[in-house]
């Protein structure tokens, strides 16, 4: 039986911008009851406003992620204000581009405290209610989460961190009526490549190579809608994604060299 969103309470982290943002919108569409948490103040204003003129009932929190304090007061705020949680997306992500070799350790920190520790907190702080609820966990991941990715070993480690919890959380939780969907997208228009770290952990001004096109993230929000619909426990998004991901199982080493030909000029 496919799942119903109408008067879910949906939490989104990293909801102010790119991918979280338009699956937000698009899960407010089908009636669910949407909050918002993101560190980026301003930003987030903007889009409480945003959601109310689209006749969009919404909640939002101010809330860095790499604060454990930060998640638990804002989960504790969203089960007080709505009586619990039935969909966690954990969204909110940095990237970093820059060679192992020149990368200082406190950008691989930086990384592992946004995308995995802000993803474990959140998902600590509001597990109980998504039990109650037999409700459902996202987690935006990457190819990088399943494969390897030149110029990013700190992103990639932090997405297979990702990959390793919460397909471990799923087998302990699918019995209790949790689904946990893990979504991989390709490459999305979003501010994300903007902000990419580099070496020295100020924003890089290091070229961006990409393969194939580009999504927008209204695209990946309605795969990662319809997939949460039919609760996959897997989304490979767009067809370089999905041709990623499977060379990447069934020839790792073809995968590895064409890989490392699309991405080489970065490194220079
Ligand atoms: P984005 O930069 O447009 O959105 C990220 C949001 O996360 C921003 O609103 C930002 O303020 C928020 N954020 C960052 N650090 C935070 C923190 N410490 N606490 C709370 N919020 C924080 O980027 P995009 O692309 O929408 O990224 C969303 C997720 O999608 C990330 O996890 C990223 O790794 C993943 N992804 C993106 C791809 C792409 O091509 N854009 C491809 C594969 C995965």
């Amino acid at each position: 039986m496919k799942r119903n969103f109408k008067n879910k309470v949906v939490v989104v982290t990293g909801g102010a911008s790119g991918i979280g943002l338009a699956t937000a919108r698009r899960f407010a569409e089908a009636g669910a009851r949407c909050v918002l948490l993101d560190m980026d103040e301003q930003n987030l204003a903007l889009r409480e406003k945003e959601f109310w003129a689209a006749g969009h009932e919404v909640l939002t929190a101010v809330c860095d992620v790499t604060r454990q304090s930060d998640c638990e007061a804002a989960v504790k705020s969203v089960i007080r204000q709505t009586g619990g949680i039935d969909v966690l997306f954990n969204n909110a992500g940095i990237t970093q581009r820059s060679r192992f070799a020149d990368t200082r350790v406190d950008v691989f920190r930086r990384v592992m405290e946004v995308n995995f520790f802000g993803a474990l907190y959140c998902t600590k702080a509001a597990i109980d209610s998504i039990i109650d609820r037999r409700g459902m966990i996202i987690v935006n991941e990457s190819i990088a989460g399943v494969a390897p990715l030149v110029g990013r070993t700190g992103y990639s480690a932090s997405k297979h961190a990702l990959h390793g919890l919460f397909a471990s959380l799923r087998a302990e939780v699918s019995h209790l009526g949790v689904q946990v969907m893990i979504v991989c997208p390709g490459f999305i228009r979003t501010n994300l490549q903007d902000r990419a770290l580099g070496a020295d952990g100020r924003v890089t001004d290091r070229p961006q190579s990409f393969v194939g096109r580009q999504h927008t993230p209204q695209s990946a929000a309605e795969a990662i809608f319809q997939g949460a619909c039919r609760k996959k426990p897997l989304l490979v998004l767009t067809f370089m994604g999905k041709l990623g991901y499977w060379v990447s199982r069934l020839a790792p080493g073809f995968y590895e060299r064409q890989m490392i030909r699309q991405f080489a000029d970065e490194l220079h």
